[in-house]
């Protein structure tokens, strides 16, 4: 009786661990997504897309939790946050990784790119490809690019020619390229968040900001800036980034479908992205709210002679052959 008894309460201490540990083997990868832009966006239709991707093809074994409009994390905040553990993917702009590698701030060369299509050729060219790889020995893997747009000036007074811009403050993103790049026109940048800069613009802490079309409409920036130049003088550009140790830490067939999931999502976001860069452009118009100046060739070309000396400063951080594979990418 006492033998049949501990034989019992044995059975059902074997049964709880067995339970327990399928259980333990059976809880959800999770893989928190954090960007800082709005949903409706190339950045945030990805992101969504991704998601979904997940959610159809991995059967509750990898769960996508998305979270926009720097609800989690800033891009100042992200990546230091990705290699602690607390987020597995983000996408932070190119302009935001000088802490981490000194290449990337290549794609921040004012006019270096004379239009999406040169952006597209270069990064998915050998050195584009390389670029990605700039990251690793922080522990950082770089997944893929993901195209946002060319980059206009927005400013409380129009910006015809570069004396216009002189003395004004313009918010940047962290890089010290496109501090260059402001100076290099006698203006004052300022490194800010994302997430400050519609109030920055509202309370007239600053005077502008350069964005794309997407995120100009998208944050409402052109409700409180009068004026657009359609300058197309940078580019913004993404990263997908992850953390090596979480990537590897995946189990192969895994890793393999969420690649395969964030690829197609890419796709999506570049699409959207060359959509948006006219719709919203033309939404802004439309609005009445903000005047789009087109610039002359001569202007243009005023704001190229002012800003392309930077490459020059830059020329040895970001590596000469780097900077001639871009041009290159151009013809
Ligand atoms: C983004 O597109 O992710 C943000 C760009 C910015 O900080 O201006």
């Amino acid at each position: 009786m006492k033998n049949s008894k501990l034989v019992l309460v044995s059975l059902l201490v074997a049964v709880a661990f067995f339970a327990t540990a399928s259980l333990a083997t059976a809880r959800p990868i999770v893989i928190k997504f954090s960007h800082v832009v709005a949903e409706n966006t190339p950045k945030g239709q990805m992101a969504n897309k991704f998601k979904q991707l997940v959610d159809e093809r991995l059967d509750g074994k990898v769960v996508v939790e998305v979270f926009p409009n720097s609800q989690l994390f800033g891009d100042k905040k992200v990546l230091e946050a990705m290699i602690l553990g607390d987020v597995q993917i983000a996408c932070p702009s190119l302009s935001k990784f000088k802490k981490y590698t000194k290449s990337l701030q290549l794609f921040d060369l004012p006019f270096l790119f004379k239009d999406m299509a040169a952006a597209e050729r270069f990064q998915q060219g050998p050195i584009g490809q390389k670029l990605l790889t700039s990251l690793e020995s922080k522990g950082l893997i770089g997944l893929g690019y993901l195209h946002n747009g060319m980059k206009q000036l927005s400013a409380s007074e129009p910006l015809r020619v570069p004396a216009d811009a002189a003395d004004k403050k313009f918010r940047i993103m962290s890089s010290d390229v496109l501090a260059a790049q402001f100076q290099a026109v006698g203006a004052m940048p300022l490194k800010k968040p994302f997430s400050e800069v519609f109030t920055l613009l509202q309370t007239k802490a600053i005077d502008g900001q350069e964005n794309t079309w997407s995120n100009i409409y998208s944050k409402k920036f052109f409700e409180v800036q009068p004026y657009i130049t359609e300058s197309d003088h940078g580019l913004l550009d993404y990263i997908l980034v992850t953390s090596a140790e979480f990537w590897n830490g995946l189990p192969d067939d895994i890793r393999v479908e969420v690649k395969k999931a964030l690829d197609e999502a890419v796709l999506l976001g570049n699409k959207v992205a060359a959509e948006k860069a006219s719709s919203d452009r033309q939404k802004i118009i439309d609005s009445g709210r903000s005047e789009v100046i087109q610039l002359t060739d001569a202007e243009r070309q005023q704001w190229v002679e002012k800003m392309k000396p930077v490459w020059k400063k830059f020329e040895k951080q970001v590596g000469k052959e780097y900077i001639e594979a871009a041009v290159a990418a151009n013809k």
